[in-house]
């Protein structure tokens, strides 16, 4: 049986106790008041009999007053019969000692016959000598049945007080051992499970099973409720350490993006003051030239001067390809590729013509792939301009392969020299912004890569690249499911 069920009992059982006592205290007080109003009941008939004895010596019969003695008498008798309920009845039965509530109901009945007999006297019906014989019987009657009712009253009370208490006793003494058996079963339940919980030596799995047989329920709810509410703190910690560790990554990236716009800042301010500042000089020479009308040399600077604005507009537009790069994208759009190929191969023409190399491209896309034309575009242009202006001069033969296919999940970009490549002490520098490792070989922002690899990280793909003297090997792969 569970706590709640034993505890539930010993509640059943006080309450029990605690009627059954009610009850007896009740029955014994009303035992007395009987007795009470026994006593009552014969001073008043005494009350009557002297008044009867007066009459008797020729004195004038005042039947008013008579009446209220008897009116007096029957009072007692009539309580007593309203006041016996169903249960003193039952149980005056069973002992034999209902007759006294006979008695009771005999001394009404005589006192209306009384009460009728002076009525008639009154109405006279009835004479002196009659009314009197009769109130002398009736006094009789009333005195003999008073003298009986007594036995039978004390009777019950007797039965009550014999019988009630010593089961008030019983079960008293039975409450008292069924808490004390309660309290050290749940004591020792307790220390039980402390004890289990504190244990070191215990397997999991053992803990468990001793945890299910021998823990009460109300024990196992309540180490469910706290386990769920420590479970409940764990996952709260859990989740505010899961936030703290974002907000840490976002604070660094954020300081990365920082450090980066600051550099970029200075990088920028500083390749485009150069030409502006070289320009400034020109222009100085160009006015000193006029004044000497010296036009042959005015035309040279002029000359640079245009050169230089050109590759200012160049780092210009380059700076704004970069930061598009970061800004929302086009619609997507079927890709051509033979469109794509073919206008790159058109702006290129003369950097493969004038280092001689031998240029090829091999398209193997077998579905309709769709993505951002513009950013596509750039990927491929970056990376074949590189291949084309960082050829080796010093190799009897140069190549530049772009090769674009499917593998497997991926969309790949493959495109390949046998260039001068990039020295292993730069590989990490690569796709920095401005960083140029070969600047006398070739014109350029040094903002190629950095592009491509934004534009790759856009399209959420990732771009691989193997670099030596015997030549260099970009690889764009880019999720296919993205791209259909
Ligand atoms: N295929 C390659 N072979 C050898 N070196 C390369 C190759 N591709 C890039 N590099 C090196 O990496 C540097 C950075 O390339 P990136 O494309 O970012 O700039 P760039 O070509 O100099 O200028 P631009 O901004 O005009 O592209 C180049 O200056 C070059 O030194
Ligand atoms: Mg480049």
């Amino acid at each position: 049986m569970n706590i709640s069920k034993k505890l539930l009992l010993i509640v059943a059982l006080t309450c029990l106790e605690v009627s059954i006592t009610v009850f007896a205290a009740f029955e014994i007080a009303k035992g007395a008041r009987f007795h009470q109003l026994n006593f009552l009941h014969l001073k008043y008939i005494n009350q009557l009999a002297n008044r009867v004895e007066h009459i008797n010596l020729n004195n004038h019969i005042d039947i008013d007053t008579l009446e209220a003695d008897i009116l007096a008498i029957r009072e007692q008798p009539q309580t007593c019969i309203n006041e016996a309920n169903a249960l003193n009845l039952f149980i005056m039965k069973m002992i034999n000692t209902s007759h006294a509530i006979l008695l009771c109901k005999q001394d009404v009945e005589l006192a209306n016959k009384a009460l009728y007999s002076l009525e008639q006297y009154r109405n006279g019906v009835l004479s002196r000598e009659q009314i009197l014989q009769y109130l002398v019987a009736a006094l009789q009657q009333f005195n003999k049945n008073s003298e009986a009712f007594e036995a039978p009253i004390t009777k019950t009370v007797s039965f009550i007080f014999i019988s009630f208490i010593p089961l008030v006793i019983i079960i008293s003494l039975f409450n008292i051992g069924s808490i004390t058996y309660l309290s050290r079963t749940i004591s020792s339940s307790i220390r039980n499970l402390t004890s289990l919980l504190l244990s070191q030596s215990h397997s999991h799995k053992s803990l468990d099973y001793e945890f299910d047989t021998n823990t009460p329920d109300e024990l196992k709810s309540l180490i469910f409720a706290a386990k769920k509410r420590i479970e409940n703190d764990l996952l709260n910690l859990e989740s505010s350490q899961h936030l703290q560790a974002i907000v840490k990554t976002q604070t660094a990236s954020l300081q990365q993006a920082n450090d980066e716009l600051a550099q970029f800042a200075y990088r920028a301010s500083h390749d485009l003051k150069s030409p502006l500042t070289g320009a400034k000089s020109l222009a100085k020479f160009v006015i000193e030239d006029i004044k000497n009308a010296d036009t042959q040399e005015a035309l040279k600077n002029t000359q640079t001067i245009v050169n230089q604005m050109e590759k200012l507009e160049l780092l210009v537009t380059d700076i704004l390809k970069l930061a598009k790069a970061d800004i929302a994208t086009k619609e997507r759009e079927v890709i051509n590729f033979d469109e794509i190929i073919g206008d790159i191969k058109t702006r290129l023409y003369w950097l493969i013509k004038q280092n001689n190399c031998d240029f090829n491209t091999f398209v193997n896309v077998p579905v309709s792939i769709k993505t951002d034309k513009t950013r596509l575009t750039q990927i491929i242009e970056n990376l074949i301009s590189n291949a084309l202006k960082y050829y080796d001069s010093t190799k009897a033969f140069s190549f530049v392969k772009c090769d674009i296919f499917i593998d497997k999940n991926d969309f790949t970009i493959i495109i390949e020299d046998n260039g001068i490549g990039i020295s292993k002490k730069f590989h990490n520098e690569v796709f920095e912004m401005f960083k140029r490792f070969h600047p006398h070989l070739s014109e350029g922002s040094g903002l190629g890569l950095a592009l491509v690899k934004k534009h790759v990280e856009f399209l959420k793909g990732t771009i691989n690249f193997v670099s030596s003297s015997h030549g260099s090997t970009f690889k764009i792969t880019l999720p296919l499911s993205t791209l259909i």
